[in-house]
């Protein structure tokens, strides 16, 4: 299979990942549940991620890091810690609906702050005029999931700083893609998942807090505090009920532990991949691509339409001669709203460390074929 669809899941992971989730199953139980060696065990790992992840995301104290599920759950936690019905909080026209669906839930004030495809400065100025002193939360899509789009993070945290407003950034394509530093940046939370450019397993995320949230998500047991009815005032534990994922968290401490490693690297390879992509797809007859003129602008993550074809048939027939991708609106119809897609979505095209241009080629030679055999079967069918 050539798998095109890191933006969802990275399927092709570090081989220590695979490893460490199977040492937890067979080695750890739960941390700050015994004091025996099973769960001192959990306890060094979690320890580790956690100083790892800070270290990489230049967090001040490793306590800031707080597993989550995802980054739907770390934006749930953020979102509802921060929101209350009514408030005004300003987006980027091009959020998922795990921002969308949280606000709208809880009633805020929704305002998009609207602005083109690839036209950073736009994004700036959008935020700029929506931002009023009645603004209680910014939250900012780091990089679009759909159009690998990397939005001006560090111009919009400026703003939100000099007008004391909360930021919630959402980097869940950015995450080991981009250099993120959270100190610089100042946001209140970062949300991310583990199983995307972090390379750990399904079910993992991370939470970076700079401060302890009042209101909590969910409530439970946390190993610590055990008689106080309420949660622990302190983090992580405040956001952390319950028995954490073990298998998980050691397979994201490999997963960091590869992307620490080599993570300009990767930038370039992707990087690389990409503007093989953009070339190649540049050549092919009908081809509508969605990408950035200036490759700072654009991760690994690129969207395309052929004329007149829909872009689930597309799809389906790349699956058949095994590329794996992903169509429709993918669970981002804000983003498709700003390209012009939302009545048509586009076949999401994304790579990560382990594609090569091998694989780029020859999905471009089937994508090609695909094309002309559609469009005679259309021609066939008038
Ligand atoms: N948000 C993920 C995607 O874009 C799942 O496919």
């Amino acid at each position: 299979m050539i798998y095109l669809d890191a933006a969802a899941t990275t399927l092709q992971k570090p081989s220590a990942v695979s490893r460490a989730v199977c040492r937890a199953l067979r080695e750890q139980t739960s941390p700050g549940r015994g004091g025996h060696s099973a769960s001192m065990k959990a306890a060094d790992v979690v320890w580790q991620c956690r100083e790892i992840a800070a270290r990489f995301f230049s967090v001040k104290a490793p306590e800031q890091i707080v597993f989550t599920m995802n980054a739907t759950h770390g934006l749930n936690v953020a979102i509802k810690s921060l929101v209350g019905p009514g408030d005004r909080v300003v987006v980027s026209s091009f959020e998922h609906n795990s921002v969308i669906r949280p606000l709208h839930r809880v009633g805020a004030d929704l305002i998009v702050a609207r602005s083109p495809l690839f036209d950073a400065p736009a994004a700036v100025a959008a935020y700029e005029a929506q931002i009023t002193p009645e603004t209680k939360l910014v939250v900012l899509n780091h990089a679009s999931n759909v159009f690998g789009y990397v939005l001006p993070a560090m111009e919009i945290a400026r703003i939100c700083k000099a007008r004391g407003v909360a930021f919630l950034l959402d980097a869940s394509q950015s995450a080991g893609a981009l250099p993120i530093d959270a100190t610089a940046l100042g946001a209140d939370f970062i949300a991310m998942p583990g199983h995307k450019g972090l390379y750990g397993p399904q079910g993992t995320g991370l939470l970076i807090c700079k401060h302890t949230p009042t209101t909590t998500l969910i409530e439970g047991g946390t190993g610590s505090d055990a008689t106080r009815r309420e949660m622990p005032d302190h983090l992580p534990d405040r956001l952390e009920a319950g028995t954490p994922n073990m298998p998980g968290i050691n397979g994201l401490l490999a997963g960091l532990r590869f992307v620490e490693r080599r993570q300009a690297q990767i930038l370039q390879h992707e990087r690389a991949l990409t503007q093989r992509l953009i070339e190649g797809l540049r050549q092919l007859p009908n081809m509508q691509l969605y990408a950035a003129q200036d490759s700072n602008f654009q991760i690994g993550v690129l969207s395309l339409n052929l004329a007149g074809i829909d872009c689930e048939t597309i799809a389906a027939a790349l699956d058949e001669q095994g590329v794996a991708v992903r169509a429709g609106l993918h669970c981002a119809p804000l983003a498709h709203e700003s390209a012009g897609t939302l009545e048509i979505g586009t076949v999401r095209i994304s790579v990560s460390a382990f594609n090569t241009s091998r694989e780029v080629d020859a999905f471009l030679r089937i994508l090609e074929k695909i094309g002309k055999n559609l469009r005679k079967s259309e021609r066939n069918l008038h």
